[in-house]
Order: structure tokens, then sequence, then C-alpha cells
């Protein structure tokens, strides 16, 4: 895995610490805690969608970054969100919306103040939001179900050919990728990003491309009948999206985001669901 803004080697063995951390409910205390006085939290002049809480905005069909498990949202962006939200003294929410909508509803005001979705910072979206510092970077790639004529050795030209079906999700840097390096093939967009994966079990399309951790986390589950047949090193940067007329929430969150790096919170984070 690549974490390179964030300058974290990753240790194993620290499992059972992240667990310990992150085990709480989402309703968090830290407001009361008088341990965690910092400056990040002492400043008020941002504004919140709801007085005293981090409404967190995201697309929870994205393991492992958020996915829903018995109706609540969990993962990596999720955990990171809900430490931030601890840093800043304030309870955490989220609220689940699709994709390819969540930075115009962060710019419309008032469903979340912030998002993360796995989402890469890219020069058209930074018109419609601020992003903080990097979090996580990561690739794309391409799944095929096994014994198929699409191998390693063949899939970057197997899978530009006109009757190719490739599954993707809506408004993702997978979609603009496939769009522009499989001309010949049909590009196959699905609002929710695991119908794309059951789209492709189910037949009807022959490949998903998607970012590279989350390939790998539903073919390690649900699809251990699909194959990886294509890895490209995109170097996609993950941040948090705030809405533009927050800059102090911007300000406040990345200083967040130091500290939770500094004193290994993302490094457990990253040991927990990225491995
Ligand atoms: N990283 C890709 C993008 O920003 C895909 C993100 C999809 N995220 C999700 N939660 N479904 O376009």
């Amino acid at each position: 895995m690549k974490m390179k803004k964030l300058g974290v080697v990753l240790a194993a063995g620290v499992l059972a610490a992240s667990l310990a951390l992150f085990g709480c409910s989402s309703n968090s205390t830290a407001g009361n805690d008088t341990k965690k006085d910092d400056s990040a939290k002492a400043d008020t002049s941002y504004t919140l969608v709801k007085d005293g809480t981090l409404t967190m905005g995201t697309s929870a069909d994205y393991p492992p970054f958020e996915n829903l498990e018995n109706g609540e949202a969990v993962g990596f962006d999720v955990d990171l969100c809900k430490a931030v939200a601890d840093e800043l003294g304030l309870k955490f929410e989220v609220v689940n919306n699709q994709f390819d909508s969540l930075l115009t509803g962060l710019a419309a005001g008032g469903k979340f103040d912030v998002v993360l979705a796995g989402m890469t910072v890219e020069p058209e979206r930074e018109e419609l939001a601020d992003f903080t510092d990097t979090y996580y970077v990561d690739d794309q790639a391409v799944a095929v179900m096994k014994d198929g004529a699409i191998t390693k050795d063949n899939a970057k030209e197997e899978l530009n050919k006109a009757g190719v079906i490739i599954a993707v999700q809506s408004g993702t840097t997978g979609e603009t990728y496939c769009r522009e390096n499989f001309p010949n093939a049909t590009i196959q967009p699905y609002g929710n990003s695991t119908d794309s994966f059951a789209a492709m079990q189910a037949g009807q399309a022959t490949a998903v491309c998607t970012n590279a951790a989350v390939v790998k986390k539903m073919l390690s589950e649900a699809y251990s009948d699909a194959q990886v047949v294509l890895e490209v090193a995109t170097g996609e940067e993950y941040a948090i999206a705030v809405n533009k007329d927050n800059p102090e929430l911007t300000k406040a969150i990345n200083e967040a985001i130091k500290k939770l790096q500094d004193d290994g919170t993302v490094e457990k984070l990253a040991a927990k669901w990225l491995g």
C-alpha cells in the first residue's frame, strides 16, 4: 500500500490497539475531555450543519473505506472522520448519498459538513469544494471472472474491444479512466459501486474497474471467483472535501489530521482497514 504524503510506515501488530481505540460509540465524549484540549478544538470559527456535530457525507458502497454493516457505516474513512471529530471536540454522524451527488450536495449546503468517500482530488472537483491534505493514495484496477478469455497478459488489448462491457461507478475516476483508455469498449456506469461487481459476476459486464484497494477487498470477500487482470498506477490522492464557504473547517481538519498522523492514529487505522 502507499501512503506517500503521510510518511507513514505501517507496522504489523497494531490491530488490537486500533480496535481498542475505535470500539467506542459514534457519540464522542471528547468535548468533555480536558486532556484533549488543543488549538484545533478551540477553533469555533467554522460553521456546522448540526451544532456540535461533524456530519460526514459518503457513499457507503466502497469497502474498505466505507460500507454498511447492519445498517451502520463502517470503514477507514468512517473511523478517520470519527477521530477528526474527536479531535475537534465534536460528535459524529454519517449521511449516505449516491457518490455522484456528494460534491453538489456539499456545495448546496445543509446536508453534511465534509465528504469522505475514497474521493480523489481532481481539478474539476476543486472548483466545487475545498480539499484537505491527502490521507491516502490509491490506483486503478480491473477485475474479470476467472477462467475467461481476458488474462493479465492480454488485458490491455482485450479490454479495448467492441463487445466488451466494463462496469464502473458513475462519476468516478474509474469511469473517466476507462472512457479514456478503452474507447472501443462499452463503459457501463452504475450508481452504486457494489452493483458494478454484481454485474460482472452476473455476466452483464465483462469487467469491473475501480480503485485497487476496493477491488482487492471485494475480491477477497464476496468475489473470490474473480481476478485482477490489470493494475494502473494512477496515484490518486484521497482527501476530505469541505464546503468552500467553510475554510476554517478545512484548516481545523488539517490540523487534526496532522495530529492523528503524528500520534500514530492514522497508521493504526490503515493497518486495521487496509492491512
Ligand atoms: N476514488 C474514486 C473517485 O474519487 C472513486 C471513489 C468512489 N467512492 C465511493 N465511496 N463509492 O472518483
